[in-house]
């Protein structure tokens, strides 16, 4: 079978096609078929070697990939030869709130990941997906779409219908974002660099758009298109260029998640601003696997499809890379590993 290996800090240009020998497999791991993976800005730092977690040997990278089982160990019940699967960004985060033995290994992290035609998965890392929904779409969203639901659904102040919700830039978090609060009936506010991905957003549902560049003070238009309530949850991928903009385009007792840094990690933030507004800043690192359970479920009960801008073959899965590193694409890149 064939595989991607890059060692992290070689870059883009750092990703090898090479042929592995198929492993035995072990009591409870499994063997998925690979059909599609996606990319996520996290793949772009892995290779880069600015990742939270490196190696010092390579690895299969990306975390994101659905495929069919072909065959199960000794001891295997979960699932079995012909299921269709998802992979869980966190193998051994089944359930329940984080903690540092659930998170202590990542696919394409620190452990090899799904860019690869076979993959060998403990069986607790897979969730079965629904006859409807396609390879392609399922692979989107263990870390955008889990980040996402995490953020709206689970680590927020309880948000009720109704309640508006802000994404920053037109990323794979932040449209599978939007189309996760717009299936669940809330409000949108949306922000871009580029007009013409702010006119896509509006077709996907987002109320009101606002293009952070010709709006560097695009805090006050959330506040003005909230009528001075600003957004009950704030999808912040940001980091140090826009976070303290988003703390003020929070509503009193409104929760920021903080994702990211496409705009760089530091700065400070001063406490006051958080206080007598009530407001939280709280953490996500992606999710568990009854949370992926959760998003697979909500897309298919709510015909939810994920937007994928583009996809790439197997073969090109460095000009995959580029182009995400391009920033041109909306919502998801995701390479077909069969075509
Ligand atoms: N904590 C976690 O668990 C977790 C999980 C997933 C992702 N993340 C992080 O979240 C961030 C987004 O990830 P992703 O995979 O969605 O990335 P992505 O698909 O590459 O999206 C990046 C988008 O960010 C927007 N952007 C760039 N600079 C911006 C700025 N100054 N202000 C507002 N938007 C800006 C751009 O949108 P426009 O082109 O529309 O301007 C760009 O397309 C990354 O930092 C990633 O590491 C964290």
């Amino acid at each position: 079978m064939r595989a991607y290996q890059i060692l992290p800090g070689e870059g883009i240009d750092g990703l090898q096609c090479v042929d592995f020998p198929e492993r035995e497999l072990g009591t409870g791991e499994v063997r998925v078929r690979v059909h599609a993976v996606s990319l996520n800005y996290r793949d772009l730092m892995v290779a880069g070697g600015n990742y939270l977690v490196t190696v010092d040997d390579p690895i299969i990278p990306c975390s994101d990939g659905a495929g069919e089982v072909v065959a199960t160990g000794a001891g295997v019940t979960r699932v079995q030869p012909g299921d269709r699967v998802v992979a869980s960004f966190f193998p051994y985060w089944r359930d329940g709130p984080t903690g540092p033995d659930k998170t202590r290994h990542a696919l394409g992290g620190d452990i090899d990941g799904m860019l690869a035609e076979d993959v060998v998965l403990d069986e607790d890392a897979l969730v079965p997906i629904p006859a409807g929904m396609s390879y392609i779409d399922a692979a989107t969203l263990p870390c955008a779409g889990v980040t996402a639901w995490n953020a709206i659904f689970e680590s927020a102040s309880a948000i009720r219908p109704g309640d508006t919700v802000l994404l920053l830039g037109t990323g794979g978090v932040s449209i599978l974002g939007l189309q996760l609060a717009r299936a669940a009936g809330l409000d949108t506010i949306i922000t871009s660099s580029s007009d013409t991905k702010l006119q896509r957003a509006q077709g996907l549902g987002a109320r009101h758009v606002i293009n952070y560049r010709t709006t560097p003070e695009w805090q006050e238009e959330v506040l003005r298109a909230t009528g001075g309530t600003g957004a009950h949850v704030v999808l912040e991928v940001g980091g140090q260029g826009t976070v303290n903009r988003s703390i003020a385009s929070a509503a009193m007792g409104g929760s920021i998640a903080i994702i990211g840094g496409v705009s760089g990690f530091g700065g400070e933030v001063n406490p006051a601003t958080l206080l007598a507004s009530a407001k939280r800043l709280v953490g996500i690192f992606v999710g568990s696997r009854a949370m992926l359970e959760k998003v697979v479920r909500f897309a298919d009960i709510t015909g939810l499809q994920p937007i994928v801008d583009r996809v790439f073959t197997f073969d090109q899965a460095r000009e995959a890379y580029q182009y995400m590193a391009s920033g041109s694409h909306f919502g998801k890149v995701v390479i077909a590993v069969t075509s």
